[in-house]
């Protein structure tokens, strides 16, 4: 009997050979990432997928999206907008934003992605002074422990019907440990308090597993 996780590994293989065809760009910029010590914290093809879907269920024009790392899940959202969309990316590291922009770059998604430096927190109430809100699609990935903050930000930012995912929200189980000491978990048990309680928001969660272990998502739409 094979270990959870290798099945896990093997099945996200094989759905990723029926289904998402060998992409060079993309399998690029996971190359560059590793060769530049970058951690391999992006979302998985399939997630990235999964993204990119989402994105064009919606109709996705404008999207935020908080976390860029090198810019992996930027690039599927980007892919899912027409040439007139945009994703404004927030990334705090300028290591990562600027190896970001050059994988942006070489997947030809330069015209639609701006990558935005600092941290999320300060970066966010300039979005709406620059008037380039509402979004209608935000995918919040970055530091867990600000993940009630952002939420705040998403709904500020948001509009009915725009669609906000959040990554990471189960954390191999770890989200129903109440007393848990690690500050990433406490965050998300926030987040996902503040939703149980926010009128102005329809969602759910999804466990996922698979090459980045047992994880999951928050789906909402903004009422
Ligand atoms: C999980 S990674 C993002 C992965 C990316 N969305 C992907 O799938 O390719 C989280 C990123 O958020 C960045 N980050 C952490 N805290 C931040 C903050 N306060 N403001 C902006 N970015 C932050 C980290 O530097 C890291 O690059």
């Amino acid at each position: 009997m094979m270990s959870n996780e290798l099945i896990w590994d093997q099945v996200d293989q094989y759905f990723m050979e029926k289904l998402i065809p060998e992409d060079k760009a993309l399998k690029q910029v996971l190359i560059t990432n590793r060769e530049l010590g970058i951690p391999e914290i992006d979302v998985s093809p399939t997630q990235g997928k999964l993204l990119y879907l989402f994105a064009k269920m919606k109709g996705a024009r404008n999207v935020l999206e908080i976390g860029t790392l090198g810019g992996y899940s930027s690039i599927w959202l980007a892919r899912a907008l027409p040439e007139s969309g945009k994703v404004y990316t927030l990334e705090m590291e300028q290591k990562y934003a600027d190896i970001a922009k050059q994988n942006i770059k070489q997947a030809g998604c330069e015209n639609k992605v701006e990558v935005i430096v600092g941290k999320a927190l300060d970066t966010l109430p300039l979005l709406k002074e620059r008037g380039i809100t509402p979004f209608d699609f935000i995918f919040i990935d970055a530091d867990k422990q600000n993940n009630p903050q952002y939420l705040r930000w998403a709904l500020k930012l948001s509009e009915s019907g725009t669609i906000i995912v959040a990554d990471n929200v189960v954390r191999n189980g770890e989200v129903i440990d109440a007393n848990s000491k690690d500050e990433r978990v406490q965050g998300i048990r926030q987040f996902m308090d503040i939703i149980a309680n926010e009128p102005r928001i329809e969602a759910t969660s999804i466990q996922t597993v698979g090459t980045k272990g047992y994880d999951g998502f928050v789906i909402g739409v903004v009422k």
